[in-house]
């Protein structure tokens, strides 16, 4: 446990979740607005970790959207994919409700890597979770899976882009496992690079992922697949994971830039789960 007091007037405790990634931060109270010291801290061990739980917040709607719009603009989903709600647009609803299923996210993916510019970090806070720990979410690090390839293959990947789109998670939408509204719209896909620079931290993460990315650039997805294989196995073997087990009241935000999530879909069609999303606008990955 490690105690960060980098502008002295912040006193918040954060404390490591696992060796992988992932930090627990305690001494802070969400729903008040957060002087610029706390603000501090938490960035900066958003920073280390890549992704921060803190327990036991009841935020409300508004509280959610204030603390992300300290990141960056607070966005609406581009395929509006999900229910937002009335009081504040920029919280999305993902629910799995006796008679509505949806909000399924059981792919390693990096959030709406098929847009031009993807958000930087994604918010959830847990309204209502299943029994018997089930929902659980997983997280990888995306700067760890990057390092530890061989030097050849970072060299291949550092002059390589990705082509990423959004037609898995349409396909899901519109399938008959999810009760979500078809989605109308339709994005052209997106080229990235498929190694990030970090804008903030300046380090160097593998940026693709099994949802979105489809191919890489002036490749088939024939020829792509076996990489893109193999990239994903090894981003997320085990020792590169960890694994959230939710508590009700739970806060948790993640770095889009540097890490991919999966949220586990072990429990039935008539279990709630309901969590309160939102996202923070990144820029656009170099
Ligand atoms: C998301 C997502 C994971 C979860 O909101 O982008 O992937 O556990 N959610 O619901
Ligand atoms: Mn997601």
């Amino acid at each position: 446990m490690s105690v960060v007091a980098p502008r002295c007037e912040s006193l918040i405790t954060v404390e490591r979740l696992g060796p992988a990634l992932g930090a627990a931060v305690s001494g802070v109270d969400l729903n008040a607005p957060v002087d610029a010291a706390t603000f501090a801290a938490i960035k900066d061990a958003f920073h280390e970790h890549l992704v921060l739980l803190f327990r036991d917040q009841w935020l409300t709607p508004a509280a959610q959207v204030a603390f992300t719009e300290r990141f960056g603009p607070v966005e609406g989903h581009p395929l509006k994919s999900r229910r937002a709600l009335d009081e504040a647009s920029g919280v999305h609803v993902l629910e799995n409700l006796p008679g509505h299923r949806g909000g399924r996210n059981d792919w390693w993916h990096s959030d709406i890597s098929f847009g031009a510019i993807p958000p930087a970090l994604s918010i959830l806070h847990a309204r209502a979770i299943p029994e018997g720990g089930k929902g659980d979410t997983l997280f990888c690090n995306m700067y760890a899976a990057y390092a530890s390839l061989s030097p050849g293959l970072r060299r291949v990947l550092d002059g390589l882009t990705a082509v990423h789109d959004a037609r898995k998670l349409i396909a899901r939408n519109e399938s008959v496992e999810n009760d979500e509204q078809p989605i109308a719209l339709r994005l052209p896909p997106a080229e990235h690079p498929a190694v990030r620079t970090h804008p903030e931290t300046g380090r160097r993460a593998l940026y693709v992922n099994d949802y979105f990315t489809l191919r890489f650039g002036d490749m088939t997805e024939a020829e792509s697949r076996p990489l893109l294989e193999f990239l994903i196995a090894h981003a997320t073997r085990p020792e590169n994971v960890y694994r959230h087990r939710w508590r009700k009241g739970d806060v948790i935000m993640w770095d889009n830039r540097c890490t991919m999530h999966y949220a586990l879909y072990d429990y039935g069609p008539s279990e709630v789960r309901v969590m309160h999303r939102t996202t923070a606008a990144g820029d656009r990955p170099r």
